[in-house]
């Protein structure tokens, strides 16, 4: 594990710990009763996208990314999928889910790891909600993305929240970054995802970070959430005045100024999805077979890098199938 990765863990596992309940994977400040009223517009936004997915929830596998404390875990759940598992970084999370849920499988994992403990094409459905903006290391980011592509199966759909911002990327503190939406587009691209829509998750309950006058809006809803803040009644009021609200926003508006949900298919071709996983560990295999209709052998020296070779051979992005014939 890098310190990058165990400062996250730690990070997490504390605050879970501290806070297990929806304020510890929302807003810790703003409290519990808050907390509740936005996921309960969550899980209006989250139940009605699921149904607008062309399957059969009950035939699925799923896994929940960044499960936290379960909150889609139990969605995926009453939704009626077949199968249920959960990956979080934070040992405490894993622990009391795996208690919640005995017929779930669990991983304690860092989605941005090298090689998390997820087999290839298990799940038809990935959720990651509101965990991915947590990963802010871009090269991190990249490889969970590839992550979840690999543990995907062909046309698997993908389930993902960001900012989307229409500028450029922004981080907040030491674990929160908002991608741009070109960015998003980018990496979903070269990863072997195609988009298939996206739909806001929150518009006035969470800081409105993607707006013209961006700083401006901010301090004025940080302003108006002070109260917010101070005492948990006065959560459960704001909750309850803008939750009317925020649930016509969110089904009225395209885009949202705050948080929305991608939803993103699983190519069947993998582009270089493989590269950056074979990395750092020249020698490791001999051949590589790639292939759209023929296939197509190259010869892999020992100790020569595939990276190198992959991109000699196949400009990228290269829109072929590519596997190893060997373990790595
Ligand atoms: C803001 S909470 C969201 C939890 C849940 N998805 C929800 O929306 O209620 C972020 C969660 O992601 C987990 N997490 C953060 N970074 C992670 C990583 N790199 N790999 C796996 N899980 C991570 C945290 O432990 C935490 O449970």
């Amino acid at each position: 594990m890098t310190g990058e990765s165990e400062k996250q863990r730690t990070y997490w596992d504390e605050r879970l710990r501290r806070h297990w309940g929806p304020e510890g994977v929302s807003t810790v400040d703003f409290g519990r009763q808050y907390a509740l009223w936005r996921y309960r517009v969550r899980r209006r936004v989250f139940r009605r996208l699921v149904r607008r997915l062309a399957v059969q929830l009950e035939e699925m596998a799923v896994l929940d990314v960044g499960c936290g404390t379960g909150f889609y875990l139990e969605q995926w759940r009453s939704l009626g999928v077949g199968s249920l598992a959960g990956l979080d970084i934070s040992d405490w999370a894993v622990a009391q889910l795996a208690r919640a849920y005995p017929n779930g499988t669990f991983y304690r994992a860092d989605i941005g790891a090298l090689a998390p403990p997820l087999q290839a094409e298990a799940f038809d459905a990935v959720s990651a909600i509101d965990v991915l903006v947590h990963i802010v290391d871009d090269s991190a980011y990249l490889r969970a993305l590839r992550n979840l592509h690999h543990t995907l199966r062909a046309g698997g759909y993908l389930l993902y929240s960001d900012s989307f911002f229409h500028g450029a990327d922004k981080q907040f503190g030491n674990y929160w970054k908002g991608r741009s939406l070109s960015a998003v587009t980018a990496a979903m691209e070269s990863c072997g995802f195609e988009i298939v829509c996206r739909v806001p998750l929150s518009v006035l309950m969470s800081p409105p970070t993607d707006t013209h006058r961006r700083s401006l809006n901010e301090r004025l809803w940080e302003t108006v959430m002070i109260p917010v803040r101070r005492r948990e009644w006065i959560g459960f009021l704001m909750g309850a005045l803008l939750y009317p609200i925020e649930l016509l926003l969110v089904s009225a508006l395209k885009e949202s100024p705050a948080i929305e949900i991608m939803v993103c298919r699983k190519r069947s071709w993998t582009g270089n999805s493989l590269i950056d996983r074979a990395e750092g560990k020249p020698g490791n295999f001999t051949s590589i077979r790639t292939g759209m209709g023929s296939t197509n052998v190259l010869d892999c020296p020992q100790g020569s890098c595939y990276a190198e070779i992959v991109k000699k051979q196949l400009p990228y992005p290269s829109r072929l199938d590519i596997f190893l014939n060997s373990k790595w």
